[in-house]
């Protein structure tokens, strides 16, 4: 992603009542700011928390180390985590932001950081500006970077049966908001998506995105063999009791062992803020890329990079290979499950393993 490219706004509708005003205040802000998003190279996708219907926070970990549970927070996490900008549209309850945009905030915590925010706030005597300063604080504290400019309405001037009223000023206000959004977005870029810096490398050498967002992709080296015993051992004790033997060559191997394969295999690492967190290799055999060691951090499984790892690999597949073949445990069901999704067939079963393979033409 270059620093030209567009920015995508997630514009957040917190109000949840029925007959609320926040869809037409929404409305209101997509339709006179239209000119601008063009201009500015902005794309603005609404995020409706009352369509979006999170629950309260029902998460057991903490948002900030990334472990979601639940699926309605991880496509909560997916929807926020790929845009770069937000306009948050906010009634003023009780001199406060609405529950389920506290709760929208708080579901979540890097996905959030470093991007900017602007807010549109409405109410009656105050226009909504108590609860943009409280969301102001909550958002600060998740590191979102608001905006000066905003747009604060008093329902009572302008808004008339539900409609709004016309008022220039107001329309220029949203246009101004807009762009200096969009501006900060593109300066803070290398901040949210440092794979994006001027001087970045992209985050894998083929230049595609991994699932989460800060993980890095490179060929393995001699001095990953320390941490790849440690995580494929971490790794294997799944396999193990799923298989009912220790007798599994990624438990017991030394780093030599990694070292000495890994000069026949080619094998990526994927790191997170360093920390290694997956890896897989492949090797071509005749007509067959073989793909194996496809692991993931415990704590991290479940959130698309095993899968996302495996099909790197295929897609490392070299010219003239016409199968891509894989094997497991034959009761590692977990794995055979991922395998089968991944558009593999079950082959025959040797030794306790099970063939998978899969064609090269099926690789998308
Ligand atoms: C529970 C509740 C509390 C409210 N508290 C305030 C308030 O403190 N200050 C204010 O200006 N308006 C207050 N209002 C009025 C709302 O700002 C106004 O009804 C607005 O239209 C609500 O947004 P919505 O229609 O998108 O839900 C309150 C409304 C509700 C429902």
């Amino acid at each position: 992603m270059s620093k030209n490219d567009a920015v995508r706004v997630l514009l957040i509708i917190a109000g949840t009542r029925p007959g609320r005003l926040g869809a037409t205040v929404a409305e209101w802000f997509t339709r006179v700011t239209a000119a601008v998003a063009v201009d500015s190279r902005a794309r603005v996708e609404v995020a409706d928390l009352r369509e979006i219907g999170l629950p309260l926070l029902d998460e057991p970990e903490h948002p900030s180390t990334g472990i979601y549970q639940h699926e309605h927070t991880r496509a909560w996490s997916r929807l926020v985590a790929d845009a770069d900008a937000f306009v948050i549209v906010t009634p003023e309850h009780n001199h406060g932001m609405p529950a389920a945009l506290k709760n929208a905030l708080d579901h979540l915590s890097a996905e959030w950081a470093c991007k900017p925010v602007s807010f549109v706030g409405y109410g009656h005597t105050s226009a909504g500006t108590r609860a943009v300063h409280m969301a102001k604080q909550v958002a600060t504290t998740l590191r979102m970077m608001p905006t000066g400019a905003t747009v604060a309405l008093r329902i009572g001037d302008h808004v008339a049966e539900g409609r709004m009223l016309d008022d220039p000023a107001r329309d220029d206000a949203a246009r101004g908001t807009l762009r200096e959004l969009v501006r900060l977005a593109r300066v803070l870029r290398p901040l949210y998506r440092p794979e994006a810096g001027p001087d970045a490398e992209p985050a894998t050498p083929d230049g595609s995105r991994p699932p989460l967002p800060g993980v890095r992709v490179r060929p393995a080296e001699a001095s990953d063999a320390a941490e790849l015993v440690v995580l494929q051992r971490c790794c294997w004790v799944a396999e193990a009791v799923a298989n009912e033997t220790f007798d599994l060559g990624p438990l017991h191997e030394t780093g030599d062992d990694v070292r000495a394969w890994a000069d026949d295999w080619a094998v990526w690492c994927a790191r997170l803020e360093g920390r290694l967190v997956g890896a897989v290799r492949a090797r071509r055999d005749g007509d067959t890329w073989e793909i194996g060691r496809l692991m993931v951090a415990p704590d991290l499984a479940g959130r698309g990079l095993g899968t996302w790892l495996l099909r790197f690999a295929e897609r490392q597949v070299p010219a003239g290979v016409g199968t891509l073949r894989l094997h497991t445990g034959a009761r590692s069901h977990r794995n055979i499950a991922l395998y089968e999704r991944s558009g593999y067939r079950r082959g025959p079963v040797r030794d306790d393993a099970v063939l998978l393979t899969k064609p090269v033409t099926a690789v998308c």
